[in-house]
């Protein structure tokens, strides 16, 4: 146990639990799932290289320890007003100095720890490795709110393999090994490793079970341009009346954790980057959601859609009809 802000918090740092003890009442039997997702929960590691399978208890410390490292910084060290160091696609697209300090702090430990891997990182950018493996990390997922004090921010760290590009590791083609979202104003620590599960401060999790699309509740975000967000707009007042209710809680990576962990039905969101989901989409993969884009085709900028997979399925096909996959 260790004490965070008064409070006691279970860490764990047992091994991830035998699949066959996770709960699994939020899938389905028989729904259409994607392949890696098929397999039996425990099995799902199998398609990959065994060095990787091997490597994944050691993957997920780092990943942990690392998330928590740069929550601690990023928390404490907050001041009582924080400023805008910089600003990136448009003026309300904000970057802080600790969105900095945190990212040196990953890429510092990274180097010391797993010195041959390559890092994709939110504001520095791909550092290619040797190893295959690259670390995909953001070091303030919901920087607006860390700005205004808001308590929904994390720290993600994920590690992938990518074979099927020579350039920076792409969510539409990557194999998601071990992923940590550390929340650090309340201590919440969610992971996964591939085929292994997900938790949340050490106890599995699990979506919800599937539900009529009134009555589920549905997360979402905006972009930070103009015409999206219009785009936007139309999207949700076409949902709003269908759903339960909509939030937008600030951090695309804990959304997708509330996927996982059931305080989200559903989730989806257009112009995620790559640093946003790594880690989310794993754990709510491992939890048994369905992650995916428009189409047929995977998550990633173009649409995330997140959920038990029934439901997961309605959505996507309100999704389509209204075009959300694009800022027409
Ligand atoms: C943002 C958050 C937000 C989402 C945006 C992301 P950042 O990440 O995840 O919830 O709506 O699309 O860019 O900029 O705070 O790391």
């Amino acid at each position: 146990m260790r004490r965070n802000r008064g409070r006691m918090v279970v860490v764990p740092d047992e091994p991830l639990p035998p699949a066959a003890d996770r709960a699994r009442e939020g899938v389905v039997p028989g729904e259409t799932l994607p392949a890696a997702a098929r397999a039996p929960l425990g099995e799902r590691g199998t398609d990959l290289d065994p060095r990787f399978v091997a490597a994944l208890p050691e993957l997920l410390d780092v990943a942990t320890r690392l998330a928590r490292e740069a929550g601690s910084l990023v928390h404490d060290g907050r001041p009582a007003r924080v400023d805008v160091a910089a600003t990136k696609s448009s003026p309300v697209d904000v970057v802080t100095a600790m969105d900095l300090a945190s990212e040196d702090l990953l890429r510092r430990r990274l180097a010391e720890l797993r010195p041959d891997d390559g890092i994709l990182g939110e504001e520095e950018g791909w550092t290619r490795g040797s190893t295959g493996i690259t670390w995909v990390v953001d070091p303030i997922d919901g920087t607006v709110n860390y700005l205004y004090g808001l308590p929904s921010w994390s720290v993600s760290v994920a590690a992938v393999v990518d074979g099927a590009t020579t350039g920076a590791p792409d969510p539409a083609t990557w194999t998601a090994l071990v992923g940590c979202v550390h929340a650090p104003v309340d201590g919440r620590t969610f992971r996964a490793a591939r085929g292994g599960g997900a938790t949340l401060d050490g106890r599995p999790i699990c979506v919800n079970a599937a539900k009529t699309m009134a009555e589920s509740l549905v997360g979402t975000g905006f972009g930070y341009l103009e015409r999206r967000r219009a785009s936007q707009a139309r999207v949700i007042a076409g949902l709003l009346p269908r759903v339960r209710d909509i939030r937008r809680l600030g951090s695309a990576a804990l959304d997708l954790c509330a996927v996982a962990s059931g305080t989200l039905d559903l989730y989806f969101e257009r112009g995620l980057r790559p640093w946003d989901l790594a880690a989310g989409a794993l754990v709510a993969q491992e939890a048994g959601a369905q992650v995916t884009g428009l189409h047929g085709r995977p998550a990633g900028e173009e649409m995330t859609v997140a959920g038990p997979p029934r439901t997961a399925g309605e959505l996507r096909a309100l999704l389509e009809a209204a075009g959300a996959d694009s800022d027409a």
